[in-house]
């Protein structure tokens, strides 16, 4: 059901030091960094040939990473993200077979302007998936 690893999530406390070890320590290109006040972060984007790192910095205090950001004081990966052809589909697989659906179960339109859902860590090997519609 899952398809391509679309991003690996990195949540970083400094966006401009963890975007300059990407740039210049590992050679990597990196975005400009992208404000996403509708999702609490502010994002840039790694591009790898066959997937993408995403380092995001936490905006305001209600940022969803925040917390996370408090147990991990490094920083560290936050998510991962599984491309799916049909998200609807992908979710009411998954509920049937037990797998909890965060928030209100319904997509929502994520950093790349698709639908996106958010899977609970606990049923995911203690790793935080996203399924966003490819
Ligand atoms: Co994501």
């Amino acid at each position: 059901m899952i398809g391509r690893l679309n991003h690996v999530a990195i949540a970083v406390t400094d966006l401009a030091a963890s975007t300059a070890l990407y740039r210049d320590t590992l050679g990597a290109r990196v975005s400009q960094p992208l404000p996403q006040p509708e999702h609490g972060v502010t994002v840039v984007f790694v591009e790898l040939p066959n997937t993408k790192i995403e380092l995001l910095e936490p905006m305001g205090a209600e940022s969803p990473i925040a917390k996370f950001l408090e147990r991990n004081s490094d920083g560290g990966i936050h998510h991962i993200c599984y491309e799916v052809d049909d998200i609807l589909a992908a979710r009411d697989r998954l509920k049937a077979q037990g797998a909890r659906v965060l928030g209100s179960g319904e997509p929502r339109i994520g950093a790349h302007g698709k639908p996106v859902l958010f899977l609970h860590p606990k049923d995911f090997c203690g790793t935080l998936v996203e399924l966003e519609q490819a």
